[in-house]
């Protein structure tokens, strides 16, 4: 029987890896009486339950309401139960959180302090991004996020320094894309796992059992990004907290869009590939990928095919990707100057988009000479608005051609009404964007961050 080997709070774990859908949390709070780890939403929503991972590629914060327990194979595991140091003298973030008055009634702290242990070891400092993913419901977060400046550039303790260990091959996870390509053929209608950040609830609120699975991770070469001439290609196993830093450069819009991806904790396991592949038609990579012309890199066996991502969102549930087919790799261009990502949501941070609206346009002289514009939210799949664009094409890059083109959007979505939009408010808000990334191209500051206080 194969093992899940890794190291909890400084002391070597090894497990039968019987069952590989069992969650971190409950493992945690279950069979080692852990119960510093919190299960709050046991959806990803609340960071209750954030545990700190070290691996090769360094430290992160993760929920473990959605970590399987071979996900973390190899690795280093702190719990809030692993955080103070060895003679119980607090954590400097601990410590903090006491002096600031950071914590009422205590639910949310740990997961708070293990947030802001990984973030002040990453010497990160964008507190208000890296905290978001953890909810407080009687504090305030004026105090927590005055604990976590209060520590910002001190150095991390170190009885933190956690290694990865050598654990022999991961339970249940093809080490390449070869490995995984040769293993998915023979096993079609198995699910593959990337980052559980969808596929956790299956098993945590659908209860679902999976019994034939593949882990992702361990397929190094499904993580890179390679950038040259023609753009980059970004392996589907790279992370979108991965994405997110390397677009900052190139694709800044798009970079920002992944800023209000989820949460932090989610950011650092979700994947792009998972992104893409789950067909969502709320994701947010897709409409940006989409307008800035990605194309898909799909894989069966040895057989590679490459198309257009927009056609691969066939219908509302149905893709483009057949038994025993995985997504590989997403290519985009090295730029795309005129890419401009709109995401509307009922909370700024932490929330599926009710609209996602992607414009990509470029102009020649005072023409309109391309445009890409493609949605989330509008329609079962991610969409580009075409009549919209063929209402732009070839015209003056001027308010009254943007102002003409606005009724186009009826003919080329029907939204639905559901709990996060009605379908009136899903059309006039696409039509607004369109007029926004007008406003926004002519030197118009319309971000509602940049307003005046
Ligand atoms: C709290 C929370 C907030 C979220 N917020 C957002 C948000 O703001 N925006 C957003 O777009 N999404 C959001 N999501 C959804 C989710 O995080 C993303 O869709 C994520 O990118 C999924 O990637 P994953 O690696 O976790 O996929 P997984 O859960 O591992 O897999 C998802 C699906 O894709 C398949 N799959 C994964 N990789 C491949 C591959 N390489 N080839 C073929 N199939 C594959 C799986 O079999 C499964 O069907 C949120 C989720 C949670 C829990
Ligand atoms: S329990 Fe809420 S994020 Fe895990
Ligand atoms: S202190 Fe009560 S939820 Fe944060």
């Amino acid at each position: 029987m194969a093992e899940i080997g890794f190291v909890l709070n400084g002391a070597p774990v090894r497990l039968s890896a019987t069952s590989p859908t069992r969650t971190l949390l409950d493992w945690l709070r279950e069979e080692r009486g852990l119960t510093g780890t919190k299960e709050g939403c046991n959806e990803g929503d609340c960071g209750a339950c954030t545990v700190m991972v070290t691996d090769e590629s360094g430290t992160r914060a993760l929920n473990a309401c959605l970590l399987f327990l071979p996900q973390i194979h190899g690795k280093a595991l702190r719990t809030v139960e692993g955080l103070a140091g060895p003679s119980a003298e607090l954590h400097p973030v601990q410590a903090a959180m006491v002096a600031h008055h950071g914590s009422q009634c205590g639910f949310c702290t740990p997961g708070f302090v293990m947030s802001m242990a990984a973030a002040q070891i990453n010497g990160r400092t964008d507190h208000d991004d890296l905290l978001a993913g953890n909810l407080c419901r009687c504090t305030g977060y004026a105090p927590i996020i005055r604990a976590a400046e209060a520590v910002a550039g001190t150095p991390a303790p170190d009885w933190l320094r956690d290694a990865p260990v050598a654990a022999g091959p991961a339970p249940f996870a093809p080490a390449s894309s070869d490995e995984l390509a040769a293993w998915y053929e023979r096993h079609p209608d198995a699910v593959l796992i990337a980052g559980a950040t969808d596929i956790g609830l299956w098993v945590t609120k659908q209860l679902r059992d999976l019994p034939d699975v593949a882990f992702l991770h361990a397929c190094k070469d499904l993580q890179r990004i390679e950038e040259g001439p023609l753009g980059f290609r970004i392996g589907a196993g790279v992370t979108i907290a991965r994405l997110r830093a390397a677009m900052t450069g190139a694709h800044p819009a798009f970079a920002e869009l992944l800023r209000r991806f989820a949460s932090e904790q989610v950011r650092q396991a979700a994947t792009i590939g998972g992104n893409i592949a789950n067909g969502s038609p709320i994701g947010d990579a897709a409409p940006a990928l989409i307008a800035m012309g990605a194309r898909l890199g799909l894989r069966k066996g040895s057989a590679r095919r490459e198309i257009a991502l927009e056609d691969f969102f066939l219908d509302y549930g149905r893709q483009d990707r057949a038994r025993g087919e995985f997504v590989e790799v997403v290519t985009i261009p090295a730029s795309a100057p005129g890419l401009a990502c709109y995401k509307l949501s009922k909370r700024f941070d932490q929330d599926i988009s009710a609209v996602c609206g992607c414009f990509n346009l470029t102009v020649e002289g005072s023409r309109i000479a391309s445009a890409r514009i493609a949605f989330g939210g509008m329609a079962g799949t991610p969409r580009r608005a075409s009549a919209v664009e063929a209402a732009l094409l070839g015209r003056p890059f001027a308010r009254a051609t943007f102002e003409a083109a606005l009724p186009a959007f009826a003919a080329d979505f029907t939204p639905l009404t559901d709990m996060r939009a009605s379908k009136e408010y899903r059309l006039e808000t696409a039509a607004n964007m369109l007029l926004r990334y007008f406003l926004e191209r002519t030197e118009v500051r319309v971000n509602v961050l940049e307003a005046a206080p």
